[in-house]
């Protein structure tokens, strides 16, 4: 007899392979579709799963090394749910001729964490973005949802230690 746990977790595969699924067909008509309905998947589920790229690929007529080439190409997209807190290095033009280059050599260093890596036991994920909107302030960062514009590799600890609930 399964348990009531077993019949959630079974509940919600089942729900999130018909999410996929009704997605893909949505978008498999229309050319070009394969990207929007990639990001509407990702909008829904906040990721798309590893394990469903085929019944994509299968919708768009193409294998599943096609649809995770193109997962894996876009950086916003992901196969794996996201941390739940996210410090993100703006990397984009203004950035850099701020001095953002520094700070992301460097940010891997002070946090003990690798970009596109979760730190193993803080629970933050550390990525690189391209603006985030506060060009004239930079260095630029993300906590979770706010910005911090001219941040450092001396300022950064501080406010991670501030912003991240560790
Ligand atoms: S370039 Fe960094 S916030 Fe725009």
């Amino acid at each position: 007899m399964l348990s009531k746990h077993s019949l959630t977790v079974k509940a919600m595969k089942a729900s999130l392979e018909k999410t996929v699924e009704q997605t893909a067909a949505k978008h498999a008509a229309s050319q070009g579709g394969l990207l929007p309905c990639l990001h509407e998947i990702q909008a829904k589920l906040g990721y798309i799963p590893n394990a469903h790229l085929e019944n994509i690929a299968t919708a768009f007529s193409l294998s599943t090394a096609e649809v995770h080439g193109v997962v894996s190409f876009y950086h916003d997209l992901r196969t794996s749910p996201s941390a739940p807190q996210s410090i993100q290095i703006c990397c984009a033009e203004a950035c850099q001729a701020s001095g953002s280059r520094e700070l992301e050599a460097g940010v891997a260093g002070v946090l003990g964490v690798e970009f596109d890596e979760t730190h193993p036991t803080h629970n933050y994920r550390l990525e690189r973005v391209y603006c985030l909107g506060n060009c004239a302030c930079g260095p630029s960062i993300r906590i979770n949802d706010d910005v911090y514009g001219r941040v450092d590799l001396e300022s950064l600890p501080q406010l991670v230690t501030e912003a991240v609930q560790l």
